[in-house]
């Protein structure tokens, strides 16, 4: 394994178009990569109340973000408008549950598989075809994961476990980082409004 910084990531790509997320570029590329301990360090913010979404870097095709998860936090269950999303385990241990990607909003949800625990080093691949699914921090300890997202979206639709239905949610970040033309980080940043 092959060790990078975040900006060997961004690196590789940022000159990437809408075509190259669609191609087997990125998988290639991560094949024999992974992160150099503490490069997300910077990026790394709790919160209480839900998961964070911490932002590295966007533009109009894709984005990084790291997300922290404290003990007992939880996705619902959502779809990924659309968009290709690699996700790697950077500290900690987080459980993946998929479903069936439902029919329409008000489709009965309908399990794929078990619910499956992941650890640091594990990459994993979803996309609406593939289906839905919740991610949860079931540990007592926090945990990291490293998001790709191609294109980067707003939105995206949650199941309501009271109302049993989908239904679309803004999404938004706990942090974002700064960047110079350079490409030296300037600052991660606090986001306001906290939507989500
Ligand atoms: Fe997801």
């Amino acid at each position: 394994m092959t060790s990078i910084s975040v900006s060997d990531f961004l690196e590789f790509l940022t000159p990437l178009k809408a075509q190259d997320f669609k191609s087997e570029k990125v998988d290639r590329f991560l094949e024999a990569r992974w992160f150099s301990e503490d490069t997300f360090l910077p990026f790394i913010h709790f919160r209480d109340d839900t998961y964070g979404r911490n932002l590295v870097f966007r533009n109009n095709f894709f984005e990084l973000a790291i997300l922290t998860w404290l003990p007992g936090h939880r996705t619902p269950i959502h779809d990924h408008g659309d968009q290709r999303c690699w996700m790697m385990v950077e500290s900690g241990e987080l459980t993946f549950k998929n479903y069936e990607y439902p029919a329409s909003d008000s489709a009965k949800l309908k399990p794929l598989g078990r619910a499956k625990a992941i650890n640091r080093g594990t990459k994993v691949y979803i996309d609406d075809d593939l289906g839905v699914h919740s991610i949860t921090n079931a540990t007592q300890k926090p945990a990291v994961s490293v998001h790709l997202y191609a294109a980067p979206i707003n939105s995206c639709r949650i199941y309501n476990e009271a109302t049993k239905r989908f239904e679309r949610k803004l999404l938004s970040y706990l942090t974002e980082g700064v960047w110079s033309p350079e490409g030296e980080l300037i600052e991660s940043r606090l986001c306001e409004p906290l939507l989500f």
